[in-house]
């Protein structure tokens, strides 16, 4: 047999190869596990950032804690460490007849614009540039949660 009789055989035999080659790695068990690790670190890493993610904690929590706790506390009672060195002291959010006393719309002003807006002390500074709207309402919520 002539060597060139050989040629479609080889390819054909190459090209068989190459499928099985595929087909073994579309059903690669151990990537396609690979695979599933990965989505699931995503998802979690997501969750952790606070991507809005089904498994997203109260609104307003994660926020509180990243921007708020150090003056105003974990519990909203204004224990946070810079919180006993200031004056005036960051207000107790626990207080209910302090909650009683002001509206909703207070307080979303006072995250938004800072405490000098509304004739309070300039140290509680304006938010409104950092976090967006939706949020700074939930804020609200989280704030008057300490209240009840
Ligand atoms: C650097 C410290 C500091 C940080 C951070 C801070 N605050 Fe304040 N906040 C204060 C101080 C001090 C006051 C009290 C101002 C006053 O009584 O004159 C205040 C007042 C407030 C009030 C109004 C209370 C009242 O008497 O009407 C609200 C509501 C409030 N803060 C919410 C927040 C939220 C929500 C965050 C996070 C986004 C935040 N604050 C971050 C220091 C801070």
């Amino acid at each position: 047999m002539k060597v060139r009789n050989l040629v479609p055989f080889a390819l054909a035999a190459l090209l068989l190869n190459a499928c099985d080659f595929n087909s073994e790695k579309d059903y690669n068990p151990k990537a396609d596990f690979q695979k599933f690790l990965k989505k699931q670190e995503e998802a979690k890493a997501a969750a952790a950032a606070g991507g809005g993610s089904a498994t997203a904690e109260v609104p307003g929590k994660k926020t509180f804690e990243t921007y708020c706790v150090a003056c105003h506390g974990i519990d909203g009672k204004a224990d946070g460490a810079g919180a006993l060195a200031m004056n005036p002291r960051p207000r107790q959010f626990v207080d209910k007849a302090w909650q009683a006393k002001v509206d909703d719309e207070h307080i979303y002003k006072v995250i938004k614009l800072g405490g000098a807006s509304q004739g309070l002390s300039a140290t509680m500074a304006p938010w409104g540039a950092a976090i967006p709207d939706d949020e700074i309402k939930n804020l609200v919520q989280y704030v008057r949660h300490f209240g009840k």
